[in-house]
């Protein structure tokens, strides 16, 4: 049985998504590369258009990348109808990440985009809930349980929800499974700094760590989570090489993200499917 084909509600050709945010909405990949991939995780897309932060919004470390985006997108109306049918034309599922400061901003996200085409949604629960004080939704369990309970009696399809690493994960995790998640994304970049020496001080206010450095962490993560719940996991984090993604195969991921290596090398994808291909003949080959 091939781990991908497990996962309800998508049909993967393979089980590499691109993790959303590192290829923006298509335009910094090549186009066979993108329609290579088992599925498209798109950029963060809110209700109204958002800015993002100043600049800078990347620093680089030795093995990691952080960055200070501040989910910039053009909002739902222009997504849905200039975007999204660009992305859809690439062939693979177009999993939309849906990011809201209130539970009634990802439902309208959901409602505004459910006869789109979208193969689905990615709910990222790292934003604050304005309505619980700015508090991430990713450290409410309790918020959790409730917004993908709602997102679900909307939305009968594929639904993950993309975890961050730092919080109570497993309380998150297991309130997403009972809630009726299709998936567990797992996990989103950790929480960084780095300091600008020029100006004495940090070089943002908030950042995001991806890339290698975080492999190891987001790894036992994966390993963590696979032995307590049984939603399927999607694994994000530091994957560069095949080899990556098998050990996260191996660890209990059922697919995986490929997000900042696509920065490195736009081919990077099909590098490591062609990899991941000669460690997956050996164990999977009966399904
Ligand atoms: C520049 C950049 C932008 C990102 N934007 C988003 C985003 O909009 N929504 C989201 O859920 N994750 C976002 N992420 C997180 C990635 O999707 C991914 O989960 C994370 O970087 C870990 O995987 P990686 O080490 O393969 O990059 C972003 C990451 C980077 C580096």
């Amino acid at each position: 049985m091939r781990p991908w084909s497990e996962i309800p509600h998508l049909s993967l050709r393979n089980p590499l998504f691109l993790a959303s945010g590192t290829w923006g909405f298509g335009e910094t990949l090549p186009p066979r590369v993108i329609s290579a991939a088992g599925a498209l995780v798109t950029k963060g897309v809110s209700l109204n258009p958002r800015t993002g932060n100043p600049p800078p919004r990347l620093s680089e470390t030795p093995c990691g990348l952080i960055n200070s985006i501040g989910l910039e997108n053009p909002g739902l109306s222009t997504f849905r109808e200039r975007i999204l049918p660009r992305l859809l034309s690439h062939g693979p599922p177009v999993v939309v990440n849906i990011l809201g400061e209130s539970e009634e901003e990802f439902l309208d996200l959901v409602r505004g985009l459910a006869e789109s085409g979208v193969a689905g949604f990615e709910v990222n629960i790292s934003c604050p809930n304005v309505k619980k004080g700015g508090i991430a939704f990713a450290g409410d369990p309790e918020g959790v349980f409730r917004l993908v309970r709602r997102l679900r009696e909307e939305w009968k399809g594929f639904l993950a929800v993309k975890l961050s690493p730092v919080g109570p994960v497993l309380e998150v995790a297991r309130a997403a499974e009972e809630a009726g998640a299709s998936a567990l994304t797992c996990a989103n970049t950790y929480p960084a700094l780095s300091v600008d020496l020029s100006r004495g001080r940090p070089r943002f206010h908030q950042g995001g760590l991806s890339g290698p450095a975080i492999k190891p962490l987001t790894l036992r993560l994966v390993y963590e989570l696979s032995r307590k719940v049984k939603v399927p996991l999607i694994a994000s984090g530091g994957i560069i090489t095949g080899r990556d993604a098998y050990e996260y195969f191996l660890c209990g991921a059922r697919a995986f993200q490929v997000g900042t290596a696509t920065l490195i090398d736009p081919e990077a994808p099909l590098r490591i499917l062609s990899e991941l291909d000669a460690f997956l003949k050996s164990d999977f080959s009966h399904g």
